[in-house]
């Protein structure tokens, strides 16, 4: 078992947990609708790891300062405490630690004047989505596939109770893990997990969020069906995928590759989107928002420097991904349960 490094957390000074603490969390589940989901919480996260960077990753987040409880913006961006806080010489060590938790896709971050230009401007998304919620205070809320948990913290910034994150990344954890040391103790929590593990029948939420994992899914009406049973009757579903222009029935089935992607299997229309919804069961199906993704918002930077959307377009008619199919195409609806 490789042993989990301890670290200050709080400002204190002081050793006040472990890193992959999730007891908090616990606890607060306890007795509420979702107590079921403590079953997913893993008692002792590291020891079930095999991954081979993981020591290297560990030794990031041990590596972390331990500074004094921060001011704290969650609302109008991620952004922990000022640029006074820590020296220059500081801030790059602070940069060489995060480095190693390289690549960097959702964000930005802003930590003690460190900027953290992830690949995806996750601001964008988010800005295009927030009008159209129920608003979140005092709300519990899951996201599904949330990366690193950029979103999470966004939504905790608009005041929901408690933020739930599924990640199965397990990189993109430690960044939430990281993320999470710094700040004083807020209510989002990512699991390292896949909306799958999770007990199936979990009608707890208030919100329940899947952006960018729909078309990952080979099938979406199990995709729809698991989000449906974590959500309390008239929760609101927040669907986030690729589409394509076109009537009802439409759907694109790539036969290979999606702008470079293994892993996509189907994008529909919207108007076929929201028939899947009413057939699985949502009401009020609402399309809030389609937006093409630019090169601004996904993009090559210092914290990603592999390689990112420009390269996944024709470099001749950038309204073609390199395969030849429509370039991305994302809609936001919103609907919901009962
Ligand atoms: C394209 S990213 C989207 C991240 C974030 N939700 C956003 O909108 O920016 C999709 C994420 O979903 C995760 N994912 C894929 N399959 C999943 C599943 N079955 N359950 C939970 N997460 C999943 C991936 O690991 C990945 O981090």
């Amino acid at each position: 078992m490789v042993p989990v490094p301890e670290f200050r957390g709080d400002g204190s000074g002081e050793v006040v947990a472990t890193a992959f603490d999730y007891s908090a969390l616990s606890r607060a589940l306890a007795g509420t609708p979702l107590a079921a989901l403590a079953g997913v919480i893993p008692a002792d996260f590291a020891a079930g790891v095999t991954h081979g960077d993981f020591p290297r990753w560990q030794a990031a987040l041990a590596a972390l300062p331990s500074i004094g409880v921060p001011s704290v913006d969650l609302k109008t961006t991620v952004r922990v405490g000022t640029p006074q806080q820590l020296s220059e010489a500081e801030r790059n060590s602070l940069r060489a630690t995060l480095m190693q938790l390289h690549p960097w896709r959702k964000g930005p971050f802003d930590l003690f004047g460190l900027h953290i230009d992830t690949e995806w401007r996750s601001d964008w998304k988010w800005d295009r989505v927030l009008p159209h919620l129920t608003p979140l205070a005092g709300r519990r809320v899951l996201d599904v596939g949330c990366g690193n948990g950029y979103h999470c913290w966004r939504m905790a910034g608009e005041g929901a109770e408690l933020v739930v994150g599924v990640e199965p990344m397990l990189l993109y954890v430690m960044q939430y893990w990281a993320l999470r040391q710094l700040l004083p103790a807020p209510p989002v929590w990512v699991l390292p997990a896949t909306l799958e593990q999770l007990p199936e029948t979990l009608p707890g939420f208030d919100t329940v969020f899947s952006m960018g994992v729909l078309y990952h899914r080979r099938s979406p009406f199990e995709h729809l069906d698991l989000l449906k049973k974590k959500l309390r009757k008239g929760g609101e579903l927040v669907l986030e995928t690729l589409v394509i222009d076109g009537g009802p029935g439409m759907t694109l089935v790539p036969p290979e590759r999606y702008c470079r992607m293994n892993n996509v299997w189907f994008l529909p229309s919207c108007a076929t989107l929201q028939l899947w919804l009413q057939k699985a069961g949502f009401s009020d199906v609402r399309v809030v928002d389609v937006t093409p993704t630019s090169t601004g918002e996904q993009r090559q930077t210092d914290w990603m420097t592999f390689e990112s959307l420009s390269h996944a377009l024709d470099a001749r008619n950038q309204s073609l991904t390199v395969e030849g199919h429509p370039a991305p195409l994302r809609a936001t609806l919103i609907a919901r349960n009962g």
